[in-house]
């Protein structure tokens, strides 16, 4: 775990982070009742920054909180954020709960103001072992809710799912629901076979990914056929390739799935090329 960086954002200040405060009455502690975003900045810039905002927004309006700011607002206070904190390569934190009550009801009272907090960490470049080696996953029955589209701070599932993920020796959960692949547990995940690319359609089993999508326009840059459909666990099983896709992780290779080998075992030849070409888009993007 990367440490929190030293300023964090507290209902619109920025503010010392190990003097935070906020209400145990806050519903996000008592009911888990928020959504949050994780940001990735390269050389001090939040990348695809309007994509979170509006995930954000779609985020807000499904569990009825008003956004506390426009998007105007929130694109300077997340650049305070980054920049009060020296800028470089972060992960950038953002919650939104529904905000402290003066008890417990499951009914939300009228007039409850959202506390919004938010933090950065240094993001260690893509660590070496990982894109040499990869990582292993572990198949597991998608145990979540029926709305994985929006992006809840009430992660006790994914937490639980990581968890035995680890038990099995797996650095990933791969969660499947029906025998269809649903998504990692805090990533999206695509497979290669025959040189093809193949990835779940967003719904409500899966978030909308935005480094899913990043994903595409590379692969499209580079002239890779991609198939947006349902993915059945045997062709999990089959692929020549598996990448797992998260605004942290950019797209790491799955090298090892439950007792199997993932094609060579090597890292593949075609999440090589995107990686690669996922690396100029930053460039690019932060210059
Ligand atoms: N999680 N699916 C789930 C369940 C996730 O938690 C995440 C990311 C993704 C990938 O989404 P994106 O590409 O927009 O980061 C898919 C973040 C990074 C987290 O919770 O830390």
């Amino acid at each position: 775990m990367a440490d929190a960086l030293p300023i964090c954002l507290l209902n619109g200040a920025l503010v010392p982070t190990n003097e935070a405060r906020i209400s145990p009455f806050d519903r996000g502690f008592l009911f888990g009742d928020g959504i949050y975003e994780v940001v990735p900045c390269y050389g001090g810039k939040p990348f695809r920054l309007q994509a979170h905002l509006d995930r954000m927004q779609a985020g807000l309006d499904a569990i009825g909180i008003a956004n506390p700011y426009s998007p105007a607002r929130w694109n300077e206070l997340v650049r305070e954020l980054i920049t009060a904190n020296g800028a470089g390569d972060l992960g950038l934190y953002i919650e939104i709960t529904r905000g402290p009550e003066h008890g417990r009801d499951f009914l939300p009272q009228p007039g409850t103001m959202p506390t919004v907090f938010g933090f950065c960490w240094r993001l260690a470049a893509a660590r070496i072992e990982q894109l040499e080696r990869g990582v292993s996953a572990a198949t597991l029955d998608d145990i979540r809710w029926l709305r994985c589209d929006i992006k809840s701070v009430a992660l006790l599932g994914p937490v639980m799912l990581r968890m035995e993920a680890k038990r099995r020796g797996a650095d990933e959960a791969i969660l499947i629901r029906d025998d269809y692949l649903a998504e990692g547990s805090s990533s999206a995940v695509c497979i290669v076979k025959d040189g093809g690319i193949v990835t779940p359609p967003p719904s409500e089993k899966r978030l909308p990914s935005i480094t899913r999508l990043v994903v595409a326009e590379v692969v499209a840059a580079l002239g890779l056929p991609l198939d947006v459909r349902e993915v059945h666990l045997s062709e999990l099983y089959a692929a020549d390739e598996i990448w797992i896709a998260s605004s942290t992780r950019e797209a790491i290779p799955v090298t090892r799935i439950d007792d199997r080998v993932v094609g060579n075992g090597k890292p593949g030849a075609v999440w090589r090329r995107v990686f690669d070409e996922f690396q100029a888009f930053k460039k690019r993007e932060a210059a």
